[in-house]
């Protein structure tokens, strides 16, 4: 276990912010948790449970624990004729994990390559991508209760996954530490092109060649295109959730807006591209100083150098009123704001 005080989370949060912590400490194996569970009362001493630092934004300093894991590894528990599951430890970066299982050609995570993050944060928001999210070949996790110490495993019902969520960000936030978990791929693999950028890349394909290793370099490529690298420009990825409206609602934009894009979900509900509600109030490629969105995503904030966690979180809610304005849809965050 390694204890620390008074540290930066400069390089521990992918905007790239400086900001520092009161307490920090970095956990490699669940026996190390006892030590944290006996010395620590979350009701007293604020925590934090800190991933990749890949979906936040830290807008002051961190006067409390924040609680990091490195537990690694990754092995095959089962193993058949037609499927594989493998548990990773929490602390594993999800881009080398997912190009492991697409290097032995097994599928169910191929859509997830080069998103940025550990393991543990995987299911915490339920990480999504190109049709897929990991709850598709999620099997179980392990995690430890960080007041009684115990150890329990969750399945898949039990995490309670939806779009860009679960218990781990709802009704148990910060009570859990995440130390593994475990996927169920496939050697026989169902493919999943349905994304339009997907299906445009592999028109030409011969299906043969469109293995899982095609669909990772593929998506790898569609990522590149868009999505900023955080190593050299800050950045959390989406800034904001798509929002999701009733039909009726949407009708009604439509007749306002009818270039607007759309995605229609089960029991008459409506996801609209966040990114397009941006675009069409001006605001991509434009900067506040540090602070911008991205010329390319207009979901996507980027941090150009020196910009504070406040000057994003001003660019944030200047965008919110704007979009809110034209199109009286209001823009929830999917980072967490810290
Ligand atoms: N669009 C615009 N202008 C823009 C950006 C998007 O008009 O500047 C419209 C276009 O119509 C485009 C549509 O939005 O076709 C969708 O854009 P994109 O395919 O880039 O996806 P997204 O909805 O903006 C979501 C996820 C991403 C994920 C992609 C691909 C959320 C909040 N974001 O973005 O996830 O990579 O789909 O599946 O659901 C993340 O969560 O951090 C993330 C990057």
């Amino acid at each position: 276990m390694q204890f620390l005080d008074h540290i930066s989370l400069k390089n521990y949060n992918t905007f790239g912010v400086k900001v520092k912590a009161r307490y920090f400490v970095s956990i490699s194996a669940y026996e190390e948790i006892e030590d944290v569970v006996k010395n620590f009362d979350p009701g007293e001493n604020r925590h934090f449970i800190l991933g990749g630092g890949s979906n936040l934004l830290f807008t002051r300093d961190f006067n409390g624990w924040i609680l990091h894991s490195n537990i690694k590894g990754y092995h095959v528990v089962e193993e058949t004729d037609d499927e594989v599951l493998i548990k990773a430890g929490s602390g594993e970066n999800w881009s080398d994990f997912v190009d492991f299982t697409v290097q032995k050609g097994w599928g169910g995570l191929e859509n997830l390559s080069l998103i940025p993050g550990t393991v543990g944060a995987a299911p915490v928001q339920n990480i999504g991508a190109y049709g897929v999210e990991q709850k598709d070949a999620f099997e179980s996790l392990e995690a430890c209760n960080l007041i009684s110490g115990q150890r329990c495993y969750f399945n898949k019902l039990e995490c309670d996954f939806d779009y860009r969520s679960s218990i781990f960000k709802g009704g148990e936030a910060g009570k859990w530490l995440i130390l593994n978990v475990t996927y169920r791929l496939k050697k026989k693999p169902d493919l999943h092109l349905d994304y339009a950028p997907l299906q445009k890349y592999f028109e030409k394909t011969p299906p043969e060649k469109i293995t899982v290793r095609a669909v990772s370099e593929a998506v790898k490529a569609i990522r590149r295109a868009k999505l900023p690298d955080p190593e050299k420009l800050g950045n959390a990825g989406s800034f904001f959730k798509n929002p999701i409206i009733r039909e009726e609602r949407f009708h009604h934009l439509q007749q306002r807006f009818p270039d607007i894009p759309f995605y229609r979900l089960p029991n008459g509900w409506i996801k609209i591209p966040a990114g397009w509600l941006i675009e069409q109030t001006g605001w991509k490629g434009k900067r506040k100083g540090d602070a911008g969105v991205y010329e390319r995503q207009a979901l996507v904030i980027v941090n150009y150098g020196k910009a504070t966690g406040p000057e994003i979180l001003n660019l944030a809610k200047a965008i919110q009123k704007d979009v809110l304005k034209k199109f009286d849809i209001q823009l929830e965050p999917e980072v967490l704001i810290l």
